[in-house]
């Protein structure tokens, strides 16, 4: 599991620095609450990984509210918005629900900035509307807001700044960590990290993960652009910001395939993804492979930011519900490791041809096609499949 998650703090003062914001959020909650505050929500803004969506969290934790999240992802537009609150609804009644009588509930609309109020129809006066009715708390919570784009929310929200966190505040943090983990690393190391970080803790905490691994810290590059495949993927798969996870994205364009075709097999093979979460990003995925594909083929590349949407919504969701990146290499490139150089030229050989015959390539054939057949026709006895069940562990 990723320490950024597995170390997230669960209550308010369990997250480190940004003592007056942190009481600010208290303060506003008990004044909304008795009806005597004078801002409809309030708005979190400050640079990323310093803990404002983890506050939100444990804000509610704290005072037993239940947090129901929209992201960038989801509310772009006001229907997409009343629909997701709309279908609380269902199970239980909607007054109930929002009255609070069973469960209280905070609306945290987290990295609002993903939202252009030009292009995202009506998204962010809902969020104002919403806010407006004062039926409960609305928090959101933003990177980089443009004061310009997002004035009304400015006017209209009490502003509350999180700071970067200085490198005190981090090596306070990375202790933590190395204690709970039971671990020895040097206390150079710890120093190393906190200053590289730039205030940014879950950047922090990750670097420290890593060079728990034995990665040396100067090798862990601190740059979003040309990222190793491995890297990026680490990267994506412990993060649930979908602005971060659409920056990496954005930053590394010419990883997209293996980036997709690796998350397919994570989804895939998941063992916690629900069933329809699983139909739900395969076919999200299929989407996304014919865009990719048309885009290379007809050199479009306006379709290259609906995709780099598309692909981080993916990833994003993905690693909401669950589905966890073990550290494998995209099953594609592995054969290259696996087999010796013989049963390599073979077995490349033969899915080219095999691949051939179906109009595939052999990539392709080797990912999807492949394991499916031998699946289906479970020929224990053939030398292409047995090879598959190496790779493949299927
Ligand atoms: N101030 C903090 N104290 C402790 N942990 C933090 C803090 N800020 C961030 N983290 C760690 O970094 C991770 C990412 O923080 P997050 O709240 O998502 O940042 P943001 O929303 O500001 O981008 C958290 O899961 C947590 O493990
Ligand atoms: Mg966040």
């Amino acid at each position: 599991m990723v320490w950024t998650e597995k170390h997230r703090p669960r209550s308010l003062n369990e997250i480190i620095g940004n003592e007056e914001a942190k009481l600010e959020l208290v303060r506003w909650l008990r004044n909304w609450e008795e009806g005597k505050s004078d801002f409809p929500g309030i708005l979190l803004v400050g640079p990323p990984g310093i803990g404002k969506t983890t506050a939100v969290h444990a804000l509610a934790n704290d005072f037993s509210y239940h947090v129901v999240e929209l992201n960038a992802s989801e509310y772009r537009t006001a229907e997409k918005i009343y629909e997701k609150l709309g279908s609380l609804g269902r199970s239980y009644t909607l007054e109930r629900y929002f009255t609070g009588r069973e469960r209280r509930i905070i609306v945290f609309f987290d990295e609002i900035d993903g939202i252009d109020p030009k292009e995202d129809r009506g998204g962010l006066d809902a969020v104002i509307e919403i806010a407006g009715k004062r039926d409960f708390p609305v928090v959101a919570a933003a990177n980089v807001p443009d004061p310009q784009k997002h004035k009304k929310l400015f006017e209209l929200f009490k502003v509350v700044e999180f700071r970067q966190l200085t490198p005190k505040h981090i090596i306070i943090l990375l202790k933590r960590i190395v204690e709970r983990e039971g671990l020895k690393i040097d206390y150079e190391i710890i120093k190393k990290i906190a200053e590289r970080a730039r205030g940014d803790a879950r950047l922090a905490i990750n670097m420290l993960q890593a060079a728990s691994l034995g990665i040396p810290v100067e090798s862990i590059s601190q740059s979003l652009e040309n990222l190793p495949l491995d890297e990026l993927l680490r990267r994506l798969s412990s993060s649930i910001s979908y602005y971060e996870i659409k920056q990496l994205i954005d930053a590394n364009s010419s990883l997209w395939e293996d980036v997709i075709y690796t998350y397919f097999d994570i989804i895939a093979r998941s063992p916690v993804l629900k069933f329809d979460a699983k139909i739900q990003l395969l076919d999200a995925l299929s989407k996304i492979d014919i865009y990719l594909g048309r885009m290379n083929k007809e050199r479009q590349f306006f379709y290259l930011r609906y995709l780099s949407h598309l692909i981080a919504w993916l990833i994003y969701n993905a690693n909401r519900s669950g589905a966890v990146y073990d550290g494998r290499i995209p099953e594609y490139r592995l054969y290259k490791f696996v087999f010796n150089r013989d049963a390599r030229e073979e077995f490349t050989e033969l899915s080219e041809a095999l691949g051939r015959s179906i109009h595939e390539s052999r990539r392709k054939f080797t990912l999807y096609t492949l394991p499916t057949f031998c699946k289906l026709v479970k020929r224990k006895y053939s030398k292409l499949c047995e090879w598959v069940k190496k790779v493949y562990g299927w």
